[in-house]
Parts: C-alpha cells; structure tokens; sequence
C-alpha cells in the first residue's frame, strides 16, 4: 500500500503532489504549433457552438466549484451567459433551456447520479450537453454529446484535489476554445492565455515547497471549532472549496462567504480568536477589489479575528492586518485558482492527520456518489 502511495502517507498528499502534472497532462495536446486551441475531441458541429446563447453548468460537490470558477472566466472570454446549478436543484426546477444552450457537466468520476440525472434532463429539453470528466468511459460522457477529459489520473481520495484543478484547466480550455471561435476579444489572445496556462505547473510545484508554515498553522489549530473563509471574485469559489475541504476532512464546522457579503451578516459572527482565511484577489484585479478586500481583512481584525491570508508575492498592503501570510506566486486573476486553493488543500489534510482521522476516507462519505 505504501508504494502504490508513492512513498505519500495518504493518497490525498499524494494527490495534492500529482497537481502539476495534472494541470500540465490537461493542457497536453490540445493546443497547434501556433498554439491555438484544437478541441477535435469536441463533436459538436461548430455552427452549433456559435449559435449558444447561455451555457448552464452543473455538477456537485467541488466540482460545482470548479464550476464556479469557470464562470467567471467563460463569461469574461465569450461574453455568453454562464449559470452554474448543482445538479440536483437544476434538475427538479423546470429549467429554462433549450437547443442553443449549452450544458455543461463536471465530474470526476462520471458516475455521479445527481449529475447524470441532470444531463439527460438537458437532452431531453433538446440542449447540446458537453462533459467534462475525469474517467475514461464513464456514464455521463456516454451519455453526453462531447466530452473533454481531464487527465489528473485516478483520483483515489475520497476528498477531491488534483481532479479540482484539472476541471478548472478543461473549463477554461473550452473557454477559450469558444471565445475564438465566435471572434471574441477581450485583451488578450486565447494562446497567450494558454501560455499563461503552460507555467502554472511550475508555480504550484513552487507552492507546494512552501507548505511547511501551513502544516504548522493546521497543527496549532487542530482544537478549532469553526473556521471561516473569504474570498471575492474567483476567491470566492476557492473560499467555498477550503471550507468544505475542512468539513470533508477535519469535522469542523466551515463557512465559505463571499468577502463583499461580510457586512450584510457574517460579520456579526467575529468574535475574539476566531480563525478566518482570507483569499486576496491579486493586486493586478480590475475594479479595485484587492483594496476592498484588504478593508475586510482591516474590519474582521478590529472585531479580533485570526486572519490568516493567501495573498501574492509582493502583495504588502495585507501585511499589517495579517496574523499569518501565505504566499502565492503571482498570475494573472483568473488563474489565480489554480494556486489559491492549494494552501487550503494541504491546511485541511494536516488538520485532519492532526486529529488523527481518516484523511483518505472521511466518515460517511462516498468517493462517487451513484445515488439521488
Ligand atoms: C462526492 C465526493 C466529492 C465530489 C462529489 C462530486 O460527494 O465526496 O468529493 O466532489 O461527489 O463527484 P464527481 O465525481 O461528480 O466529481
């Protein structure tokens, strides 16, 4: 068992390891000599991508994360309308779609009942229906007109890691690869984002050498009994990912929010040495929102909070209301994702081995989900 963990403790470190080559494996081929995007494996006729008119995604659990997240970039790139649903609310609602929608389902495993049922109720409602998924021959890219695999390899952990960053790589592949065939521009070509995409490996390689001060965060709070975390823009759906990563994982009671909503409620939940993770959107965000998140940081401090923030290297401004800064190698906003949520992956999985639970197996949870 411990070879087949790579020398790891658990499948879930290992597979937080195996997160560059997930992201580098996802990106593989998909791209020409020039670097444009080539999606061959996409057999929707391409009249039909240019006609789509709303895309809806849905999914469960971190996938609907990753999910999240890809909204913000989709939108952004093609300017098409992006909802994003949980498979079993977008299912039972009567939802409005038709031929020029576009679904879009995320899972790992394939095999997700909530998320198959949600496919083939878009299919019968006359939507095109593209998976995105990590296992080869699965049901819901069966039963999907295109699929767009993920390459993290076989996820073993019952709590979802490398195959979250492979999901946010494909989404923003298909992003892409739609914003260039409808002739959008938005600043920037799909190949120098795509670039940008090729060097995220290295940086979540250089992440994962500074994760020493997390594990020791993670062991001094292992008596915690509520844990909090703020995020804004594509930091809001990593603070939801982190907050249920520690209640898949540790048992504690976890709450993502988004950091704009602090005032209109959550903010009544600061008390003294209450431990909140703050993920700061990058200096380089467009509409000043690193600055507002910094006055979050500056309030929930004055009410006592622990802050403890992820923010980019050379970020200072959050240094003087940080309890605690973990660092990020600097990116571009919208890939900043596929580093933010790391330290709170590796924070989780050292928590929980310090209360000494079942990191790959949390209580009363399933790997795949094949029930409604
Ligand atoms: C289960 C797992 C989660 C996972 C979710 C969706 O609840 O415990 O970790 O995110 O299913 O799984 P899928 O295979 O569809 O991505």
């Amino acid at each position: 068992a411990a070879a087949e963990k790579g020398g790891y403790d658990t499948f879930m470190e290992k597979e937080i390891h195996e997160q560059p080559r997930a992201v580098a494996d996802t990106l593989l081929g998909r791209t020409d000599a020039d670097g444009d995007l080539v999606l061959d494996e996409l057999h929707i006729p391409v009249e039909d991508l240019r006609a789509v008119t709303k895309i809806v995604i849905v999914a469960c659990g971190t996938a609907s994360y990753a999910g999240m997240v890809a909204k913000y970039a989709i939108e952004r790139w093609t300017r098409i309308p992006v909802e994003v649903e949980l498979a079993h609310e977008f299912r039972y609602r009567d939802p409005v779609v038709d031929e020029r929608t576009l679904v879009v389902s995320i899972s790992q495993s394939g095999e997700t009942m909530d998320t198959l049922m949600a496919v083939r109720h878009a299919k019968e409602l006359g939507a095109r229906t593209v998976s995105i998924c990590n296992t080869h021959g699965s049901t819901i890219p069966r039963e999907s007109d295109a699929v767009l695999y993920t390459h993290a390899g076989p996820e073993i952990a019952v709590a979802s890691t490398k195959a979250f960053l492979a999901q946010i790589t494909a989404s923003y592949i298909l992003g892409l690869y739609l914003s260039a065939l409808r002739g959008e521009s938005y600043g920037r070509s799909a190949a120098e984002v795509m670039a940008e995409l090729q060097g995220i490996p290295d940086h979540i390689e250089a992440l994962l050498g500074t994760m020493d001060r997390v594990e020791e965060i993670a062991h001094f709070m292992a008596d915690s009994r509520s844990v909090l975390f703020l995020g804004r823009h594509v930091g809001y759906p990593v603070a939801m990912e982190g907050a249920l990563k520690l209640k898949e994982l540790a048992y504690i009671h976890a709450e993502g929010f988004a950091a704009g909503e602090l005032k209109h409620g959550p903010i009544a939940l600061i008390e003294p040495g209450q431990p909140v993770f703050i993920v700061v959107p990058s200096p380089d965000s467009e509409h000043g929102l690193h600055g507002k998140v910094v006055s979050n940081i500056q309030e929930i401090r004055a009410r006592g909070a622990r802050t403890l923030v992820i923010a980019e290297e050379g970020d200072e401004d959050v240094v003087p209301f940080a309890d605690e800064v973990i660092r990020v190698p600097r990116t571009s906003p919208l890939l900043a994702p596929l580093l933010t949520v790391v330290p709170l992956q590796v924070f989780a999985l050292h928590l929980s081995t310090a209360k000494g639970l079942d990191v790959d197996q949390p209580r009363n949870l399933a790997k795949s989900v094949t029930v409604e």
